[in-house]
């Protein structure tokens, strides 16, 4: 029997966005099992706390109706090769926006394959999520404006919980 592929998909997630979900989706299609993972990053304010992105992916996951073996955990100690390792994931999944994401990546993605032998692949979202990032959700939302056309609705309910 083949080894299944299991991919991890990193990120801070603060929150997930459209664009992010998009990229589960698109990854759940192509490897056997998916792990996304929130990683915690001390060099970020943080608008929604840790505890509740697990939550909060795992809802937009199921309202989104995106189907396969997925898990959603966190991890805040070492290196992103050490879950991969423990859970024998083979490859890391990127969403990549365009020239700029790749340019930030691309360094990571080698050292993580020098580290650790893991892979990663770059998946392009749908371009009508090309502008969007959980920095600008954050900004938008910190200021009173509409964060709801670029995040999952479970994200924008615990956001403004007292709109529709
Ligand atoms: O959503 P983000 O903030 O762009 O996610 C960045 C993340 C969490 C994927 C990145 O910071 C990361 O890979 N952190 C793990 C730390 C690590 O293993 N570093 C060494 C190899 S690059």
């Amino acid at each position: 029997m083949a080894v299944p592929r299991i991919a991890v998909v990193p990120g801070s997630f603060d929150p997930i966005t459209l664009g992010h979900l998009d990229v589960i989706g698109r990854a759940a299609g192509i490897f056997d099992e998916l792990h996304v993972l929130v990683v915690h990053n001390p060099d970020k304010t943080a608008l929604i706390p840790f505890a509740d992105r697990v939550s909060l992916i795992q809802d937009s996951i199921a309202e989104a109706g995106i189907r396969g073996r997925i898990t959603v955990t966190s991890w805040n100690v070492g290196l992103l090769v050490d879950y991969c390792t423990d859970v024998g994931a083979t490859v890391l999944v990127k969403g990549v926006r365009g020239q700029t994401d790749l340019v930030y990546e691309t360094p990571m993605a080698i050292v993580n394959r020098d580290l650790a032998g893991v892979e990663t692949v770059f998946l392009l979202p749908n371009p009508e999520h090309a502008h969007v990032s959980s920095s600008l959700v954050r900004q938008v939302d910190s200021l009173g404006g509409d964060v709801r056309p670029y995040v999952p609705g479970a994200v924008a309910r615990f956001l403004r919980p007292n709109e529709s």
